[in-house]
């Protein structure tokens, strides 16, 4: 071959990392076959001490990479025959490298996808760990960036949660698809060989069996899912990211970050930047664009295995690591970082949090929606004007917009009255979040 062709088509310098899962279902494979009767007992007793040999060596970094070898399952091949000969040569019986490809490299993401729920358990975990200590503090809730309603500190944290939980339930879901073996569709339409699938699939803690070899071996759906699955959490990373980055800005002053998950300045030395962050909300471009590429790589692509299909794993490699990264950091960051309540509570007179409730106490008083809406927006125009918040507003000047109004209408102004107001289920009336926080601790703790 070519050397050009050689450096162009190689896959060991990415796909070294599925030598565990080669060696595992190649142990599975010989095991079939004896059982089969293909291999004799001793000739899978050999198989399977030379590959656990082979994995010994690479673990303690003596096994020798060569790119004449093109991908980590002929590197492995290759070794057991220096081995054992033509007692290695009868392993890759029943089998090809487009059914061997794709059973390990969906070992690895299921493995992958394991830890991925592992680190979101951590962050949910991170996010209800604030809700006591915060239970007090009030925060602003934007809509269009623009103050709309205060909100309890541990309902902001629990709707992380939530988002953070429809992730690991897509993974979940996603997780059932990749476990399934593709072992033994060999090249793409089967084998003459007396193969048992359903013994491979059971040593390996495959759920199923793929029933169609030309799909099988061509199938990288699994591939686009647990892609997509990860976009989600890094979207959901940039968003909080995002926010976090605004809000520790001097001109929202909400945050104070832990000193050592920030970094500073070659040239100003008063800064404290939030690099982690600004890293997060960035590293979700390369997640989404992988996702982009792996679409596109398997789009048109005609039935079955295509070399194309090599490209899969790099791209899906870095979203694994990439968010596996992202998510290692959010947790100390969630854990670590205080509110800074003097200036948000200070804050929290900004911005007339309290007319929806307003607008709602008028409702309870007769007054049709759109009228009670125009009222409120009168009173809080004349409130601007005095430099006012709607609480210091008299009684008169209230009646005067509006004379069904009395003095019950203090006990709804105030950023405190107004989130004991609420009452509707998901809102932030403190009875719904105390329950909110009690469900989140039973089923994360
Ligand atoms: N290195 C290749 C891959 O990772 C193996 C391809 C095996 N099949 C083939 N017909 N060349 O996809």
């Amino acid at each position: 071959m070519d050397q050009r062709v050689e450096k162009f088509t190689e896959s060991i310098s990415f796909d070294h990392r599925l030598y565990q899962q080669d060696i595992q279902g190649s142990i599975a494979h010989s095991e079939m076959l004896a059982g089969e009767g293909i291999l004799t007992e001793s000739e899978f007793r050999q198989i399977k001490d030379a590959l656990l040999e082979i994995k010994e060596e690479i673990e303690c970094d003596r096994f020798e990479f060569d790119f004449a070898f093109e991908d980590i399952h002929m590197h492995i091949e290759s070794a057991l025959i220096d081995r054992l000969g033509d007692v290695g040569r009868k392993l890759h019986t029943g089998r090809s490298r487009n059914d061997q490809v794709s059973t390990d490299f969906r070992l690895w993401v299921r493995d992958a996808v394991d830890r991925i729920l592992d680190k979101i358990v951590g962050l949910q975990k991170a996010f209800v760990g604030r809700c006591d200590p915060d239970s007090d503090v009030i925060l602003p809730a934007y809509t269009h960036m623009q103050r709309a309603q205060p909100v309890l500190a541990p309902h902001y944290w629990l709707a992380y949660c939530e988002k953070l939980q429809r992730d690991h339930q897509r993974l979940e879901d996603a997780r059932r698809r990749v476990n399934s073996s593709t072992l033994g569709t060999a090249a793409v339409a089967g084998t003459t060989m007396s193969i048992d699938r359903t013994r491979t699939a059971n040593s390996l803690g495959f759920e199923s069996v793929m029933a169609n070899s030309l799909d099988a071996s061509s199938d990288r759906d699994f591939v686009l899912e647990t892609a997509f699955c990860l976009t989600a959490i890094s979207v959901h990373l940039s968003t909080w990211a995002e926010e976090w980055i605004i809000w520790s800005t001097s001109e929202f002053n909400f945050l104070d970050l832990p000193q050592e998950f920030c970094t500073g300045s070659s040239i100003m030395p008063q800064k404290i930047n939030p690099d982690i962050l600004e890293l997060i909300r960035g590293k979700s471009a390369r997640v989404i664009g992988n996702l982009q590429s792996l679409i596109v790589l398997t789009k048109s692509l005609p039935l079955a295995y295509n070399r194309d299909l090599q490209e899969d794993k790099p791209r899906l490699f870095d979203s694994f690591d990439t968010v596996e990264a992202c998510l290692e950091l959010a947790i100390p960051l969630v854990e670590k970082t205080k509110l800074n309540r003097s200036e948000i509570e200070a804050s929290l007179e900004r911005g007339f949090l309290d007319a929806t409730t307003l607008m709602e106490y008028l409702i309870k008083k007769g007054i049709p929606q759109r009228n009670a809406h125009h009222a409120v927006g009168a009173l809080v125009r004349g409130a601007m004007n005095t430099g006012k918040s709607l609480s210091e507003l008299s009684l008169e000047s209230f009646q005067q917009i509006q004379p069904e109004i009395d003095e019950s209408v203090y006990e709804s102004l105030g950023v405190e009255n107004a989130i004991k107001s609420y009452q509707s289920y998901g809102s932030s009336a403190p009875h719904q979040v105390a329950h909110q926080i009690e469900s989140w601790k039973t089923r994360l703790f």
